[in-house]
């Protein structure tokens, strides 16, 4: 989607967005077409290589990606002392990003990045809760382990379904905010894990991955359908915007909202809480309506992230892991970037228009003109 306020930053084979249809695709295939069917492995694999695995292909990559999940001992020291400083979470994994090429050769950096993003999270969620953290286990698909690594309980097939269906649908989506970030790290010739720790500080700002804990809140503060519309009303009438709604490139509902959704709704029907899914699905369609009469011609409609707090909230992961889940998933799709930049590499530097005065003139201290205030 294009308008005014657009920059086409590159040119990209991984993932296209299509903002007005409300498509997105991975290398070719539409996002319903894997959600739901493939492990993140796969899902990382295609973006990686193009093409989807073969058994083993997959094996051999899944296997790859196990054998390098446990941290370097310097990177769990640096996490104990964030969880003694009650760091956020997602500073903490920011300040840790940078040690988890420790001990690597460069050229190892891109699997062992994203086998031990889960093991950085759920390690420093453990800490900070005061518990020691659990060391991975390679018998475990990418995505059962980290959930395996948060309380130590093999989850059930429901929840990995649920939460693997999060990272697959989440793990790439063109030039994002922290994707673009990424990409321009990476294009000035510097590493992989210096383009991911670049690319966590972007996603950790409320406008783009620091949504969903604010999402979630908003859908539980309103609590009841009755409620519904006199909420959103006041929210908007005070001039706050309604969290999971509005995207800068779909101007109809985000596709992922739809495969999002429906495992949401598997999950809430398995714990026998369709309350709480009925409630979502209310404050979408009046959301909606609201925000058309209070922005007419905007087109705002439920982004991804109002759905993922909801299938998050139900898989059983707190709020405060939503966002440190989201690198989780993009952790690949970063990596993805990154390499795609390094193979036709040509630095990105945009310019800017300069709107400030020109020809100034240097003026001595003490004959400056005092400042109002
Ligand atoms: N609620 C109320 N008003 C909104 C909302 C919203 N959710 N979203 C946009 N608007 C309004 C803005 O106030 C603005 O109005 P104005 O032109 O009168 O000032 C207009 O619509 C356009 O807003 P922009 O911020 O310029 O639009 P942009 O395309 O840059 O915004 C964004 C996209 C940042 C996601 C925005 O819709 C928003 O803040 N949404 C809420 C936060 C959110 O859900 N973020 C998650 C995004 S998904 C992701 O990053 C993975």
């Amino acid at each position: 989607m294009q308008d005014e306020l657009t920059t086409i930053a590159g040119h990209t084979q991984l993932s296209s967005v299509d903002g007005l249809a409300g498509r997105l695709a991975i290398r070719g295939y539409p996002i319903e077409e894997l959600a739901g069917r493939v492990a993140y492995e796969e899902a990382a694999y295609l973006l990686w290589h193009g093409e989807l695995p073969d058994a083993p292909a997959l094996s051999a990559f899944a296997g790859a990606l196990a054998s390098r999940r446990a941290l370097h001992p310097a990177s769990l020291e640096l996490l104990r002392a964030c969880a003694a400083e009650r760091v956020a979470p997602m500073d903490a994994i920011g300040m840790a990003a940078g040690t988890l090429g420790l001990g690597l050769a460069p050229d190892d950096a891109p699997m062992t990045l994203v086998a031990r993003f889960p093991t950085l999270v759920a390690a420093y969620w453990r800490l900070l809760n005061g518990h020691d953290p659990i060391a991975p286990r390679a018998d475990l698909g990418h995505t059962a382990n980290y959930l395996y690594m948060l309380d130590g309980q093999l989850p059930n097939a429901g929840r990995v379904k649920a939460v693997e269906t999060y990272l697959v649908t989440l793990i790439d989506h063109g030039i994002s905010a922290s994707t673009f970030a990424a990409r321009v790290i990476i294009s000035t010739q510097s590493d992989v894990i210096a383009a991911v720790a670049g690319a966590i500080g972007a996603l950790k700002g409320p406008l783009h991955g620091g949504a969903p804990g604010p999402t979630l809140r908003m859908v539980l503060e309103i609590g009841s359908p009755d409620r519904v519309e006199f909420c959103l009303r006041d929210r908007l009438a005070r001039g706050e915007r309604l969290m999971g709604f509005g995207h800068r490139d779909y101007k109809v509902r985000d596709p992922r909202c739809g495969v999002l959704a429906a495992a949401a709704e598997a999950v809430y029907q398995a714990e026998g809480d369709m309350a709480t899914y009925a409630l979502a699905r209310q404050v979408e369609e009046v959301a909606v309506r609201l925000l058309a009469e209070h922005k007419p011609g905007r087109r705002l409609c439920a982004n991804v992230e109002f759905y993922a707090s909801l299938l998050m909230h139900g898989a059983g992961l707190p709020a405060e892991l939503f966002t440190p889940t989201f690198a989780v998933a993009r952790a690949a799709g970063w990596v993805a970037h990154c390499l795609e930049q390094q193979r036709a590499n040509r630095m990105l530097q945009p310019q800017t228009v300069y709107t400030g005065p020109l020809g100034r003139r240097w003026v001595p201290i003490e004959q400056r003109l005092p400042k109002a205030g």
